[in-house]
């Protein structure tokens, strides 16, 4: 068997409507369904409104209605609501596949036990590392940099102005300070270009920045990242560059993804609009091997319903919608 995988971040409402050229290829008018095994897509869910587990896989390539069932990943166990119990995932947020299979997950943790960061070996689904943070709370996002010296994990966290600094060979983590920066969404471009850029955005404000990845790995404690743009909204929620350089990015309470050419000036085109709903949590992103964008969005009407999009480029089909 030879998985492949999408990592796709979800934490709530959203409503649909295409601007561009995103697909269906899932919807769960119903509520989603949850089964045992099978594999693909990794979405990471917020436990509320009835969700049992944060942490779940679908297999794309089963497109169809009715739509698939979910399956916890790696299984029931780990998301026992045992929020004393730190051998538990407990809040899944940013999620990562790298280059050898492993799945990256960001757990914010709880009261009672420090943030995590799980890696999945995903040809066992046995846990390969564990990394406990000396904090809990307000974990957002991850951007995995895979490098001749390492992997590097960059996270930020709501309301705090760092960035949070992980290496894998190290078995380390420590912090940058972005002093009046509180970065929230967080993208990385071009992972094969010698000096990679990470890209910020603040989150009480519209400014998007932008760092050399080389200026948080050197032992710097504070970084001075360097205004790109600035967005038509605040409070970017989440952003992701495809293969082609391009940034997608989606804001809080807004019913809208924009888009950046990375390689021109800073400006902002629309490239999908909702239906007239504000996103309370605008869904997310996440590439598969093929490079090809996913996103999740949760439309509610009268009730949520969960869509899975992606992006085509040329000829492009519906798969199945409900
Ligand atoms: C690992 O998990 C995926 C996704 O749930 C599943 O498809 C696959 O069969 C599992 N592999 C093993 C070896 O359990
Ligand atoms: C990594 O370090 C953490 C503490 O920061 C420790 O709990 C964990 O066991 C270490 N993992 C490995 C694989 O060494
Ligand atoms: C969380 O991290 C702090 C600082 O490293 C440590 O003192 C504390 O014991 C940790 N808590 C848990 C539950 O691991
Ligand atoms: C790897 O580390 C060496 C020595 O610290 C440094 O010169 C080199 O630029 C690093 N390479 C990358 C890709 O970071
Ligand atoms: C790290 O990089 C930053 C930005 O490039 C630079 O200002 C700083 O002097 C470097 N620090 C070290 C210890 O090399
Ligand atoms: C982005 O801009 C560059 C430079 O103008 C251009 O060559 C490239 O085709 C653009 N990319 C996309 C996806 O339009
Ligand atoms: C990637 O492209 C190959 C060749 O077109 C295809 O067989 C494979 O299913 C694609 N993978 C995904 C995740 O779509
Ligand atoms: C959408 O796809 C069509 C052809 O499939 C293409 O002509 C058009 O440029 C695409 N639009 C965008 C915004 O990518």
């Amino acid at each position: 068997m030879t998985p492949y995988f999408v990592a796709i971040f979800l934490l709530g409402l959203t409503s649909l409507a295409t601007a561009a050229n995103f697909t269906q290829v899932f919807e769960w008018p119903d509520g989603m369904d949850y089964e045992w095994p099978s594999e693909a897509i990794f979405l990471s869910l917020t436990k509320d409104n009835g969700i049992p587990a944060a942490l779940v896989s679908l297999l794309t390539s089963s497109a169809s209605s009715p739509p698939p069932k979910l399956t916890p990943f790696p299984s029931w166990d780990i998301h026992l609501n045992e929020p004393a119990n730190c051998n538990k995932i407990q809040r899944a947020r940013g999620l990562q596949v790298d280059s050898v299979g492993r799945l990256w997950v960001l757990d914010a943790g709880s009261d009672s036990c420090n943030a995590t960061l799980w890696i999945f070996n995903l040809n066992t689904n046995e846990t390969d590392f564990i990394h406990r943070f000396s904090f809990h709370g307000w974990m957002h996002d991850l951007v995995l940099e895979e490098t001749q010296n390492g992997t590097f994990a960059y996270i930020t966290r709501w309301r705090n102005q760092h960035i949070v600094v992980f290496s894998l060979e190290r078995n380390e983590s420590w912090t940058v300070d972005t002093p009046e920066i509180n970065p929230s969404s967080i993208a990385l471009l071009s992972p094969k270009k010698e000096t990679r850029q990470l890209y910020l955005s603040n989150y009480h404000t519209n400014e998007l920045y932008s760092i050399s990845v080389s200026a948080l790995r050197n032992g710097t404690q504070t970084a001075n990242p360097e205004l790109v743009g600035y967005w038509t909204a605040i409070r970017t929620y989440r952003m992701l560059i495809d293969n082609h350089g391009t940034m997608y990015a989606a804001f809080l309470w807004k019913n809208y993804v924009h888009s950046w050419n990375t390689s021109q000036s800073f400006e902002e085109q629309r490239v999908y609009q909702g239906d007239g709903l504000n996103f309370v949590w605008p869904f997310t992103f996440a590439l598969d091997q093929n490079g090809t964008l996913w996103m999740m969005v949760v439309d509610i009407i009268t009730r949520p319903i969960y869509r899975i999009l992606k992006v085509c480029s040329g000829s492009c089909h519906e798969i199945g919608t409900a």
